[in-house]
């Protein structure tokens, strides 16, 4: 998703920029630009706003500013992600008033854009993009000249002039904004959208998102909706949409900056598929009370509230959707509760039945899923219990969710999410365990040893990460060269499955479908000719034997056939072509284990096939606008 970035002190403004915006390049973006503050003459004089964009990478707009001076020390810069307009270098950010003075870089979205400009175009304004986010351009400007036939007075002032424009703005906005007649001043302000300020030696800071302020500093203030901050080179005032003061909290970032980096692989999501032992560890780190009851003091819900729960929802995107597919075999098995799983997209528009016993559970590595995150109002609005399992601590769906789980995975750089996706099954995995204790369906005793076998996961996913590299490699050649693949499985393979698919088509390219393996015969199986890749989930479980027949449905059309099995199952090698191992695992379980070979297979399939599997084509980190 889109990137922000601004700077003002003392060093070379495009150096700043250029860095927090490569920082940023992990959210997936389209084209990127800066403004830069630069005295109009060789003399001096005004100052005046230089605005560089492009179409494509940082580094070509990096390469752009090389022909510039240093002499900048103030500007704002934006990675875009294309929504209202196309990837053009004319509606790349930052975007300016009609003199060119103001220059604002967006990301969220203008629910009432479309009235807004038509209400400037009346009064003589000039659209030069087709983005929503030029409206800011000019309310901006025209609370700073002010409009007396609009009966709009002049503030003469940026940061006046950025909350007056915001009180007409429906929608969602952080929001940067310069003005050549404010040299080294940056207005921020910010609504659903994330925005971050800090103060580092040498300036003032801020981004969309701190990894791009922790080179400079490691305290940093996120602002709360309704936040406004002016930046200066001597300092930050906070104030609140009337204008007075606030004492804003400051947040010490403690991580470190190796996290947002490569650590010796070759890229983002094989070491981040590598730490998934690590994350299954943390995410159950002091889960277990000394008397063997599970623990989750940040529920937000008091075990008689969870006792009332008759009914669940999960409601998810992408592969956050998958967890929750797991999750329902889980809640169902242990708490007896009916669970239905749904894709945000649609949960938001129909009219789901809810009561005050439905317990909804958001999931969201970012916590800023717009579609999650409108489902979860929604939700409460109706009355439901919500309860969030995120990745990013402090996010929107975290402050909107009566309870939360963090997946512990830490900062997820790929696009692709793999180590967040162990720890959402990780966390949900928990949260079923706590609804079956409560429900009184699970014993203390069968409590603990659940939990200790999910723990086992981690050294289970280790192994397999130290064994069964080779066996991946042989199948993915199998799969480089197809025209498609077909995942299947049943049960919990079934949900596998589907995440097997989404992995390989968004870091590979190559069509893939997944079935419920006893689907195969009402359709999908007239795809298999000779050579078809079929990749099955043919783990140890009560429906190993049904997959089976179902597999020799497929080797009787010649299908390729990749077989993910229990380590020991040496029969499946009669049918299957190629076959992955994982260890031997209760069923509950195996969605841990055998999600990894498959995130293995599809990167090995994209590196193959020559893709950038850490930023796949079309695809951003996250969706904060529909
Ligand atoms: C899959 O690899 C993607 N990252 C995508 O499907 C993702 O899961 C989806 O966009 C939802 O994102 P969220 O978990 O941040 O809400």
């Amino acid at each position: 998703m889109c990137g922000i970035v601004g700077y003002t002190g003392s060093d070379t403004a495009k150096d700043v920029l250029i860095s927090g915006l490569k920082r940023l390049e992990y959210r997936g973006y389209d084209s990127a630009g800066v403004a830069l503050e630069r005295a109009a003459g060789p003399g001096g004089g005004a100052t005046c706003l230089d605005i560089v964009r492009r179409v494509g990478k940082v580094a070509g707009l990096e390469s752009e500013l090389a022909h510039r001076d240093d002499a900048s020390t103030c500007g704002i810069g934006h990675t875009r992600w294309a929504t209202h307009g196309r990837p053009t270098t004319a509606n790349a950010h930052p975007h300016t008033s009609c003199d060119g003075r103001i220059a604002v870089v967006h990301n969220g979205i203008i629910e009432n854009f479309a009235e807004l400009r038509a209400e400037l175009e009346s009064r003589g304004h000039r659209f030069a993009s087709e983005t929503d986010t030029e409206v800011f351009a000019h309310l901006i400007e025209e609370a700073y000249d002010g409009r007396p036939d609009a009966g709009i007075p002049a503030t003469g002032d940026l940061m006046a002039a950025v909350r007056a424009a915001c009180t007409r703005v429906v929608g969602a906005y952080g929001l940067a904004a310069v003005c050549a007649d404010e040299p080294g001043v940056i207005a921020v302000a910010r609504k659903d959208s994330p925005i971050v300020v800090g103060r580092g030696e040498r300036g003032s800071y801020v981004a969309s998102d701190v990894i791009a302020l922790i080179d400079a500093t490691r305290d940093v203030v996120v602002l709360e909706d309704g936040q406004f901050a002016r930046l200066t080179p001597e300092g930050i005032e906070f104030s609140d949409e009337q204008g007075r003061p606030i004492e804003p909290d400051v947040t010490h970032i403690d991580w470190d900056i190796d996290l947002a980096e490569k650590g010796g692989y070759p890229d983002f999501m094989l070491k981040e598929i590598c730490e998934q032992p690590r994350v299954v560890r943390d995410t159950l780190v002091g889960r277990l009370s000394p008397t063997g009851e599970l623990d989750i003091d940040e529920l937000g819900l008091s075990f008689e509230e969870l006792d009332l729960i008759d009914r669940v929802y999960v409601i998810a995107c992408g592969t956050s959707y998958h967890a929750g597919l797991i999750a329902k075999n889980l809640i169902e098995a242990w708490a007896r509760i009916p669970c239905e799983v749904e894709a945000a997209s649609e949960f938001r528009y129909r009219n789901p039945i809810i009561t005050p016993s439905t317990l909804v559970v958001a999931v969201s590595q970012s916590g800023e899923t717009a579609d999650t995150l409108a489902a979860i109002r929604d939700a409460r609005i109706k009355g439901a219990k919500v309860f969030g399992i995120t990745n990013v601590v402090g996010s929107p769906v975290a402050r909107e969710s009566d309870g939360v789980i963090y997946t512990k995975a830490n900062k997820e750089i790929a696009v692709a999410s793999t180590k967040s996706f162990i720890g959402q099954i990780v966390s949900l995995t928990l949260l079923a365990l706590l609804l079956g204790q409560v429900k009184g369906k699970l014993t203390v005793g069968q409590v603990r040893m659940l939990f200790r076998e999910l723990g086992d996961t981690a050294a289970q996913i280790q192994w397999i990460l130290d064994t069964q590299r080779e066996a991946v490699h042989e199948a993915a050649l199998a799969c480089k060269d197809a025209p498609s693949a077909l995942f299947v499985g049943r049960g919990m393979g079934a949900a596998i499955s589907y995440e097997g698919a989404l992995k390989l088509k968004e870091v590979s390219y190559l069509h893939a479908e997944a079935y419920a393996a006893g689907e195969m015969k009402h359709g999908p199986i007239a795809l298999i000719d000779p050579g078809f890749p079929v990749i099955a989930v043919a783990t140890d479980s009560p429906v190993y034997d049904k997959v089976v027949s179902n597999l020799k449905e497929c080797e009787a059309r010649g299908a390729n056939i990749i077989a993910l099995a229990t380590e020991g199952d040496e029969d499946i090698r009669r049918i299957a072509d190629h076959v992955i191992y994982i260890p031997p695992v209760r069923d509950a379980f195996c969605a841990i284990t055998a999600s990894v070979p498959l995130q293995l297979l599809a990167r090995e399939v994209a590196v193959m096939r020559g893709c950038d599997v850490d930023q796949p084509r079309n695809l951003a980190k996250s969706v904060t606008v529909e």
